[in-house]
C-alpha cells in the first residue's frame, strides 16, 4: 500500500515577491525538502502559484503549514488532496517552471481553445481563477509523460 501523499495548492503572489524572492524560495526548498522527503513541483503563471507536495502525509502536511503562513504570498487553497501510487517527482525537491510567457500550451492537447483562451486570461492576471488552472495542471499530473516533456 503506498504512502505517499499528494497535495496540490494554488495561491496568490504576493506583489513584494519578485524573482529574487523565488530564487530564494526554490533555495530554501532545495536545502530543506531532502531533509523530508518530499519532492514536488512549483509553477509560477504571473501572479499566481501552484505548487505540489508529494511525501508522507505528516511531512507534506507540516510543510504546507508552514509555507501557508509565508508573506510572500496568500490565498493559499488546497486543490487537492490524495494517495497516490507513486511520486511524480522522484528525481525533484522542488522542480521548478515559470509558466508565465509559455506562448503556445500545444502540448495539453486535448484541451478547447475557448480553455487556452481562458488559461491565458489567467496566465495575463486578468481573471484570478486557480482551480482551473490547478485542474490543467492535473491532467498533466496524470499524464506524466507531457508532464516531463513539458518541464524540460
Ligand atoms: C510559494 C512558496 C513555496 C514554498 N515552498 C517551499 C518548499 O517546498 N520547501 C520549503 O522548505 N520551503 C518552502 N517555502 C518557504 C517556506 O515558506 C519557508 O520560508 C521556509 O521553509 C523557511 O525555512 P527555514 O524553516 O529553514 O527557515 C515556500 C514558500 C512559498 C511562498
Amino acid at each position: 500500500m503506498s504512502n505517499i501523499f499528494q497535495l496540490i495548492y494554488s495561491s496568490k503572489r504576493s506583489e513584494t515577491c519578485d524573482e529574487l524572492a523565488i530564487q530564494r524560495i526554490l533555495s530554501i526548498s532545495l536545502q530543506n525538502n531532502p531533509h523530508v522527503n518530499v519532492t514536488g513541483l512549483l509553477l509560477v503563471a504571473g501572479m499566481l502559484f501552484i505548487q505540489c507536495l508529494e511525501g508522507e502525509e505528516a511531512n507534506v502536511l507540516d510543510l504546507y503549514k508552514k509555507i501557508k503562513e509565508d508573506e510572500r504570498h496568500f490565498n493559499c487553497t488546497i486543490v487537492c488532496i490524495r494517495k497516490v501510487e507513486e511520486r511524480i517527482f522522484p528525481a525533484w525537491s522542488m522542480a521548478f517552471k515559470d509558466i508565465t510567457k509559455e506562448a503556445a500550451l500545444d502540448f495539453y492537447g486535448e484541451i478547447s481553445a475557448e480553455e487556452v483562451a481562458l488559461f491565458q486570461e489567467i496566465l495575463a492576471g486578468q481573471k484570478v481563477e486557480s482551480t482551473f488552472a490547478t485542474r490543467l495542471l492535473l491532467r498533466l499530473l496524470n499524464n506524466n509523460e507531457k508532464l516531463h516533456k513539458f518541464l524540460e
